[in-house]
């Protein structure tokens, strides 16, 4: 037994959180999609194993300065911006009554506010995920899947899954009913603007996971990855903008490929539109992935692939692809209408 499989062993028993163990990683890793930007390695799956909690945190009043967004008629400090157990609400006409686990969390567990991550209105960002118009019983099925071990992250370097996971297991039933119900009634709002190009800029991930451009820094070629960064980077961190806008840069020539696999399955993968509904905006109890980020999808897909998210039917579709396929897959998924897009 290797070094490394040994230490992977020990890590697997002393940690509630199954870990993924690669001897070596596939090569085609997808880095971006996990926001990284530098090759995973085999020492990746040494890492000490992650517990999920949160940082710790006290609510500071702070700068009383008041913040702003333009579409928003409320103005709020930073700390109000940014308090994990009460994130503010910029558009509280546009969502129903959140329950207390979706405005607040709970400082006692340690479960950050819903909100704060997936914004109250459950649009999401790249790092985490797109709850809006889910349907209810796919929702309770991944918060189950969290929690039993069924859907891990296969990057050891993305520290926010195991939040989420340790989130799940704190959830009481009647917690997770209140955020599936609450959530399936907010349509999804359209929010990727995918861009063909050879050049991108270049980018940083911040601790949160978010990925921003560096100020100020040159363009450079794209290569065989996806670029997703917010259209506008300060709005997005600093205010939490409900309605982010993400800029997807695509290698030119993706998004036909991706096209022509989902529509057909290229004799490699089933047509994704037999399961995910016409546009793949959702069919009863399978998800909409019609207009959802490219690293969000990738990353289940890829996850898939790896066997760290248990999926009996997405299985066999993610077999033969390789990450290229599914690169050039997402990006057409990404410029797909949401079903809740207004005219
Ligand atoms: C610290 C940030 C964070 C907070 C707070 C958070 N989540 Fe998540 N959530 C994530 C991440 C990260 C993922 C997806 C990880 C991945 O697989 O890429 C996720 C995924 C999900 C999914 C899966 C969505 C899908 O399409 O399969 C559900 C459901 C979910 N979260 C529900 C909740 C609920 C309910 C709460 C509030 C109790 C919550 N989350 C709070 C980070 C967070
Ligand atoms: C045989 C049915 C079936 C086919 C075909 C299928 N899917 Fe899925 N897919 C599912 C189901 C069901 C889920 C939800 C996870 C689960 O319950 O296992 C899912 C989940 C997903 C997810 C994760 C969604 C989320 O919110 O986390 C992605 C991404 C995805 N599929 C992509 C695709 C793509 C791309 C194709 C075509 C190449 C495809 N699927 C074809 C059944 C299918």
């Amino acid at each position: 037994m290797k070094k490394s499989a040994i230490l992977m062993a020990l890590v697997v028993m002393a940690n509630a959180v199954p870990a993924f163990s690669a001897e070596e990683p596939p090569i085609d890793w997808p880095n971006w999609a996990y926001a990284r930007y530098v090759p995973i390695t085999a020492e990746d799956f040494e890492l000490p194993p992650r517990t999920g909690e949160p940082p710790a945190y006290t609510y500071e009043p702070g700068d009383p300065a008041l913040l702003s967004l333009p579409d928003s008629s409320l103005s709020f400090t930073d700390s109000d911006i940014n308090n994990f157990y009460g994130p503010a609400d910029w558009h509280p006409d546009e969502h129903p009554e959140m329950p207390d686990i979706v405005a607040y969390g709970d400082p006692e567990r340690g479960i950050r506010a819903c909100a704060f991550c997936h914004f109250a209105n459950g649009q999401g960002k790249t790092e985490n995920a797109h709850l809006s118009g889910l349907p209810e019983s796919y929702f309770l099925a991944q918060l189950e899947a969290f929690a039993s071990g069924d859907r891990f992250t296969s990057d050891p370097r993305k520290p926010n899954t195991y939040e989420m996971i340790r989130m799940a297991k704190l959830m009481t039933e009647e917690e997770k009913q209140q955020s599936a119900e609450y959530f399936a009634a907010i349509p999804f709002r359209p929010m990727v603007k995918v861009i063909e190009t050879e050049m991108a800029p270049q980018v940083e991930t911040l601790s949160t996971q978010l990925v921003v451009p560096i100020e100020g820094a040159e363009w450079v070629p794209l290569g065989n990855q996806i670029i997703e960064v917010p259209e506008n980077p300060h709005a997005t961190e600093a205010l939490r903008d409900p309605h982010t806008v993400f800029l997807s840069y695509v290698p030119v020539g993706s998004v036909a490929k991706g096209k022509e696999l989902v529509e057909t399955g290229g004799g490699k993968t089933i047509q994704c539109g037999i399961c995910h509904g016409p546009g793949l905006q959702g069919l009863a109890d399978v998800p909409s992935l019609a207009g959802q980020t490219a690293s969000y999808n990738m990353r289940q897909m890829w996850d898939v692939k790896q066997g760290t998210r248990l999926s009996p039917l997405m299985t066999a579709v993610v077999a033969n692809l390789s990450a290229e396929d599914m690169l050039n897959i997402v990006a057409y998924v990404a410029t797909l209408p949401p079903a809740g897009a207004e005219e």
